[in-house]
């Protein structure tokens, strides 16, 4: 919680404008789900540098699996193996919980994000439609 402010920047970084009191409230709801989430915080020069967050995915028609929610690592941090330690820190938190894939979701415009996945052994699955609907009373 006390890394919300950090967070908070990052997340604008991956492209989604955040408030430190939105973020705030963000992890307060991850602690609420307990041992399903997980969030990481790296740490350089005594600042927060990057984060990942981690959960485990309950679907009717798969196995048990892990999904990263969001990874972004500081602009000017990157390509020093920051982004690589905190995926290992997601999938070790995945594999001692029993899981045995790990997922995630890129747009398809990161083209960057994609070799770096690649290269830490993720393969492109699928592609696919977004869809979404505003909701009221
Ligand atoms: C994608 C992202 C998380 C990767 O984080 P990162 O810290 O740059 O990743 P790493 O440094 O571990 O690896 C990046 C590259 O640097 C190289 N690298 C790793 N350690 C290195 C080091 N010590 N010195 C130089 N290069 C290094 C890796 O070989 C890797 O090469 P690759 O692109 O061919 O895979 C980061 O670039 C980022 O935040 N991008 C913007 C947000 C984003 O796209 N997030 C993903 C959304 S799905």
């Amino acid at each position: 919680l006390t890394d919300a402010a950090a967070i908070a920047t990052l997340a604008g970084e991956l492209g989604y404008p955040s408030a430190e009191a939105d973020v705030r409230a963000r992890l307060e709801d991850l602690r609420g789900r307990g041992a399903d989430e997980e969030a990481y915080v790296a740490i350089g020069d005594d600042a927060v540098v990057g984060w990942i967050h981690v959960y485990r995915v309950v679907l009717l028609e798969t196995s048990r699996q892990a999904e990263v929610g969001g990874l972004v690592v500081a602009d000017g941090h990157r390509g020093r193996g920051v982004g690589q330690q905190l995926l290992r820190a997601a999938e070790s938190w995945a594999i001692e919980r029993g899981m045995r894939e790990i997922r995630l979701r890129s747009n398809i415009l990161r083209n960057d994000a994609h070799r770096f996945y690649r290269s830490h052994d993720y393969e492109m699955i699928a592609t696919s439609y977004l869809f979404r609907k505003h909701l009221s009373r």
